[in-house]
């Protein structure tokens, strides 16, 4: 990150020399992710300083909505692509105009619902994880689905992140509705709620902890439990067996940015085979959207889990969302929700 003092600032300007831009990013991904992805664009742009802050993605959202019209942030990379097109859809969020022809088809639908407002960065499965050696000491069974996490067997052994701060939990609502109905959905979801011993803000938090054994199964994405696994934690990773959903993770312009040019920079660089190949360097094993990009060994394969196709243009809408969470709350709800 470079900084101007007064003096040189004052100097260039008088001598009409251009100061370095800030591009104020929210990043919604891993944080070793975000870090990556600010030093290799600081790299190839040295005029550009980079502010970095990490947020998940219902969390950035209702940043994004809250400082309507006078926005602080300019580019909001990564997090779940739900949020997003909401974001699109209420005006907050604007088309980058960025050539996506060598994006995946799951890509370049977001693009398509949202008239370019925002685009496809990566794709991964939401799945369930447990902790082998915490449920063989228990003697618990461990699940193969997701109807197996309303088993009392599992009180008090389940974490998993609250659906209004994170995308990740969002998709496992719009998951379960698509799974099993609206109604059906919330009764299953507050028979989980039963054995859930807290839920995060963050998307990939219940896995740390049931990599570090502090709880025995998470719910998240199956990218961030590999991650967990490949660094030698005891977790075993499951594709419930009824079927899952899957994230696209996006990156938007937001309307008004401060520094529309730095951002469709990142935006366009975030999109590039290379950038996105780089991903794997730090653990992030989604799949990637550039057609080009390579695709770690590591990276579940979305082709051999059971997927449902996941309806990004409703559960990626205002009025879906906001009355489903209504519904979490009164019906599913978090009795000590994180502040
Ligand atoms: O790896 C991080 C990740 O799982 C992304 O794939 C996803 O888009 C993001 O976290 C969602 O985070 P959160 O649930 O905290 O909004």
């Amino acid at each position: 990150m470079k900084r101007l003092g007064l003096i040189s600032a004052a100097a260039m300007f008088a001598s009409g020399a251009a100061m370095a831009d800030e591009l104020s990013v929210v990043c919604s991904a891993e944080q070793d992710w975000c870090d990556l992805m600010v030093a290799a664009f600081e790299a190839e742009n040295p005029d550009i300083d980079v502010l970095m802050v990490r947020k998940s993605t219902g969390e950035t959202l209702a940043q994004v909505r809250a400082e309507a019209g006078n926005p602080k942030i300019d580019v909001w990379w990564g997090g779940t692509g739900d949020p997003h097109l909401i974001a699109a859809e209420e005006g907050l969020s604007q088309s980058s105009d960025v050539d996506t022809s060598e994006l995946l088809g799951w890509a370049q639908n977001m693009a398509q619902i949202s008239d370019g407002r925002t685009v496809g960065i990566y794709a991964g499965a939401l799945g369930i994880a447990y902790n082998a050696d915490i449920l063989s000491e228990k003697g618990i069974a461990p699940p193969e689905c997701w109807g197996d996490l309303e088993d009392p067997r599992f009180v008090g052994e389940i974490q998993v992140a609250n659906p209004n701060s994170s995308g990740t939990a969002y998709t496992e609502l719009a998951t379960f509705v698509q799974l099993f109905g609206e109604d059906e959905a919330m009764t299953k979801l507050a028979a989980v709620g039963q054995n859930v011993n807290s839920y995060t803000k963050s998307g990939s938090a219940p896995s740390k902890a049931a990599a570090r054994g502090e709880t025995g199964v998470s719910i998240g994405f199956m990218h961030d439990m590999v991650k967990l696994a490949s660094q030698g934690f005891p977790l075993k990773i499951v594709a419930p067996c009824e079927g899952t959903g899957y994230e696209v993770g996006a990156v938007s312009i937001i309307e008004g940015a401060r520094n529309f040019e730095g951002a469709k920079k990142w935006v366009e660089f975030s999109l590039r085979a290379d950038i996105q190949s780089r991903a794997p360097e730090v653990g992030a094993f989604q799949v990637p959207s550039n057609s080009n990009a390579q695709v770690a060994p590591e990276s579940p394969d979305l082709a051999s889990i059971k997927l449902i196709d996941y309806d990004f243009a409703t559960y990626g809408s205002s009025e879906t969302r906001e009355r489903l969470l209504a519904r979490w709350d009164a019906e599913v709800g978090d009795p000590n929700p994180e502040q």
